[in-house]
């Protein structure tokens, strides 16, 4: 497993150890048992889900998998590009409180609740930059893009995007993390700024999850790692013989853990089989 991903300029085996397979958390890959976790914990409702991130691998195929279902009554896309949606960007505050004030009128004009709120954004490489293999290779403007969109992002979509929860009755909001956000499972290295910008989420998770539960004690906040799923995120570090699942499989399969969430779960990081992980 540890030879199952590598870095794009990863030219030695022990590179390849420092980043490992589980940077993606290969892991867990065990097969989905879709019978045993009810898709729904109810009939069609007058809930409305909303998908943050609705142009990325996961965001699309949660979004799709969500519209298929026919489940809620209105499912709502919110993306970068108004393609996809309702168009927002982490990096512009003022985006992120005009597509929350938009979802409040929707929610107004059609009686409708924001029932699921699922925010499927993440940051790992780009033209900002690549995930590190050594402290010599930290960088502050990587770092602060990493933590721009994997934790300040979704900290600012709970501060606008909470208050639009309702305060009674069941309500989940699922925040897209990772298995190497957890600081008890990195015995490996590596992927300094995703790392700790998934630790950090996950605490932001934690700490809105006991709010929001003073607030409506029928709402989860939960943490979710994917697994390892084929998207442009995990791309540049798959290699072959690494279970790498399409996105269709792992949006029905993190669906269902949504659906199947229960307020004890709150706080907690799942994985795509509900199971809980440390942190
Ligand atoms: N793929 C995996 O193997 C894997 C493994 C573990 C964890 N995860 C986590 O799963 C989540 C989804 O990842 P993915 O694989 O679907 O990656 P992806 O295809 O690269 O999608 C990430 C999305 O994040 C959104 N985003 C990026 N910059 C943004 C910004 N400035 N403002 C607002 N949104 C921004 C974009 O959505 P829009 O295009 O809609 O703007 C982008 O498409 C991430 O949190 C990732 O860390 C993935």
């Amino acid at each position: 497993m540890t030879e199952a991903l590598n870095t794009p300029n990863n030219n030695s085996a022990a590179d390849a150890s420092a980043i490992d397979a589980s940077a993606l958390d290969a892991e867990v890959n065990a097969e989905v048992n879709t019978a045993v976790i009810p898709l729904t914990s109810g009939e069609k409702n007058e809930g409305l889900a909303v998908v943050i991130g609705a142009g990325g691998g996961l965001g699309a195929a949660m979004l799709a998998q969500l519209k298929a279902d026919g489940i809620y009554a209105d499912v709502l896309g919110i993306s970068r590009d108004a393609a996809n949606g309702l168009a927002m960007d982490y990096l512009d505050e003022a985006s992120i409180a005009s597509a929350a004030s938009t979802i409040a009128a929707h929610c107004a004009a059609h009686g409708q609740s924001l029932r699921l709120l699922i925010v499927a954004t993440g940051f790992l490489h780009g033209p900002q930059g690549q995930p590190e293999r050594s402290w010599t290779q930290l960088d502050a403007a990587y770092l602060q893009h990493v933590f721009a969109i994997n934790t300040l992002g979704p900290a600012l979509v709970m501060k606008h995007f909470f208050p639009l929860l309702p305060k009674q009755g069941r309500c989940v909001a699922g925040f897209f993390s990772a298995k190497v956000g957890s600081i008890g499972d990195n015995s490996l290295g590596g992927w300094y700024g995703y790392r700790a910008s998934k630790a950090a989420l996950n605490q932001l998770v934690k700490t809105a999850s006991i709010e929001l539960t003073r607030r409506n004690r029928q709402s989860v906040c939960v943490s979710l790692h994917p697994g390892t799923v084929a998207t442009a995120l995990s791309q540049p570090f798959a290699k072959t013989g690494l279970t790498v699942r399409p996105a269709p499989l792992a949006a029905t399969a993190l669906l269902q853990v949504l659906a199947g969430v229960t307020t004890a779960d709150s706080g907690c990081l799942l994985d795509y089989l509900g199971g809980r992980l440390g942190f």
